[in-house]
């Protein structure tokens, strides 16, 4: 099902059955594009954001771990998708590759960043996935390696607004996708009681607080500097594509409940400081460096020495799962 960059026809993996060509791999990591890790304002054509300067900042101090949301979305994106082959394009570090390969899909886990699929393994391989049910592949989401009509299931998570024409991508997930599979993609938390709102909103209030006043002036010193933050995203809405493309549009509720917390220094710190966040990627790395060692000393100074163990409370009661199915009867794509 895998196109051979070689004769351009579709093989199994891991040698061309037509041409002999041996697909390349590196880091246990299929090769299948050649396009670069990231291609912004120097770059011809479709610009796309790779997660390659983000790398182990994405997901604060907990990446190896699966969370519990993930866990609850894959278990129902598995049975929806019939537990066939899935792919999860644009997997990152594996959030949800990673927990579908534990229910038993075989996982086809595309990105267009290497570091981003080394973090990846290395997640899956903490949580002992086995490694026929994962497929690391190197790929760029506009133009995806598969056949027509060879997998049961795509996951486009976070990945379409990082992609100048979405459009292209989405054409692309119908094309690869079965008729009657489905794309599926993870929605925002339904909204929560009001007075479980109004509790946190008072729980987190300094919290925010202070992580803003960062925030502020880490962007004050270093817009002082010169530099500006950069925007790598592109509006648009997603759920309004897929159902033109697809023809149709489900929205599922998940039942799950999970009280968390996390420290400043945990989750907010770690990644800006690790220049983690898709703005900062314009910041010279010195510059970061300096400014962000500025920042810590005067917010020790005016907090003390612990500042960044103050904690965000969140609450999350139910999740949301999206889903465009593909008609049994294929539709010319628009
Ligand atoms: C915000 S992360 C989301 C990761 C994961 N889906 C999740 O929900 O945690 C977006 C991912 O899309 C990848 N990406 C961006 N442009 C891409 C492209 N053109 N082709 C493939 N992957 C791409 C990035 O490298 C990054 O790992």
């Amino acid at each position: 099902m895998f196109k051979c960059p070689q004769c351009g026809k579709y093989t199994d993996l891991s040698q061309c059955a037509y041409c002999g060509f041996t697909f390349a791999k590196m880091d246990d990591i299929y090769q299948l594009t050649e396009d670069p890790g990231l291609n912004l304002d120097g770059g011809k054509g479709v610009k796309y954001l790779g997660y390659d300067r983000v790398g182990p900042y994405f997901s604060g101090r907990r990446r190896l771990e699966c969370d519990p949301a993930g866990m609850a979305v894959a278990g129902r994106v598995a049975e929806l998708a019939d537990w066939g082959t899935i792919l999860d394009l644009g997997c990152g570090d594996g959030r949800l590759a990673v927990p579908l390969a534990l229910q038993g899909c075989t996982v086809i886990a595309g990105d267009i960043s290497q570091v981003m699929l080394c973090l990846m393994l290395e997640k899956a391989r903490h949580n002992q996935v086995l490694p026929t049910r994962l497929i690391p592949c190197r790929m760029n989401a506009l133009s995806i390696p598969l056949a027509d009509n060879s997998v049961a299931g795509a996951l486009a998570v976070s990945i379409l607004h990082l992609i100048s024409e979405p459009l292209l991508v989405i054409r692309e997930l119908y094309r690869v996708i079965k008729p009657g599979g489905k794309l599926f993609i993870m929605g925002n938390s339904p909204g929560l009681p009001k007075e479980v709102a109004e509790e946190l909103k008072a729980l987190n209030q300094e919290y925010e607080q202070r992580v803003n006043a960062f925030h502020r002036r880490y962007w004050e010193l270093i817009t002082e500097a010169g530099v500006q933050a950069t925007r790598y995203s592109w509006e648009f809405d997603q759920h309004a594509a897929c159902a033109a493309i697809f023809g149709n549009h489900t929205e599922i509720k998940i039942d799950f409940f999970r009280r968390d917390k996390e420290t400043m220094a945990d989750y907010f710190l770690y990644r800006l400081g690790g220049k983690g966040f898709s703005d900062q990627q314009g910041v010279p790395d010195e510059l970061h460096e300096q400014v962000f060692a500025r920042v810590v000393r005067e917010f020790r100074e005016q907090y003390g020495p612990d500042f960044d163990q103050i904690t965000y409370a969140t609450v999350t009661d139910g999740l949301t799962l999206h889903y465009f199915e593909k008609e049994s009867e294929q539709r010319r794509p628009l």
